[in-house]
């Protein structure tokens, strides 16, 4: 292999890796592989989702994070963020996709285009209440960056189904002693 065609994977590598390593500490070894919702009903998984906690802190983010999932026709999801930066409402759209049919819960979303589709498994939920989601990209193996989301229904979920669910991420070995209660308060007048 002649040097320059060494170059362009590492440089498309370190342009995947950069920003994430901003965000997030590099685990060494790769990604985790944890059990996600047995039987997962995707319809029943559609509508509006608000961000409880989250890792990794990303302390500079906005508040009043939601998400809504809409199925479209052709089965791809239709996915609509929404954060308050800076006293503005900001929306940016997403298309979700399960990307393999027998793993219902493995759900993949991009926000971009030109950017592929990152990993969105549902750990757990039951549907009415709370979902524990998982995100997380191997780099050459080596090493991994991960995220993790609970979120509600609600804007706010008891103390004791924050604890359940940092526990079950745990217990499949993602580390959430990072995760940071997201802001969901003064958020009515937005919407
Ligand atoms: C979610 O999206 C659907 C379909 O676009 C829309 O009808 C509904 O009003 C949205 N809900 C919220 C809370 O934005």
């Amino acid at each position: 292999m002649s040097d320059s065609t060494m170059k362009l994977p590492l440089l498309l590598v370190l342009l995947f890796i950069l920003p994430l390593i901003r965000a997030q500490v590099p685990h060494w070894g790769p990604c985790p592989e944890p059990a996600v919702q047995p039987s997962f009903i995707l319809k029943q998984f559609m509508g509006r989702w608000f961000e409880i906690a989250k890792l990794p802190a990303q302390f500079e983010r906005g508040r009043c994070i939601e998400s809504n999932f809409t199925l479209t026709p052709g089965n791809s999801i239709r996915v609509v963020s929404s954060e308050i930066l800076k006293g503005e409402l900001r929306k940016i759209e997403g298309i979700g996709v399960v990307e393999d049919i027998k793993n219902p819960a493995k759900l993949g979303i991009t926000y971009s285009y030109v950017l592929p589709y990152s990993p969105y498994w549902i750990m757990s939920t039951d549907y009415v209440n709370y979902a524990l989601v998982y995100s997380c990209t191997d780099i050459l193996r080596l090493f991994h960056v991960d995220f993790a989301w609970i979120l509600g229904r609600t804007r706010t979920l008891p103390e004791a189904t924050i604890e359940t669910a940092r526990q079950t991420f745990a217990d499949n070995n993602i580390d959430v002693s990072r995760m940071i209660g997201s802001k969901q308060q003064g958020c009515e007048k937005f919407f």
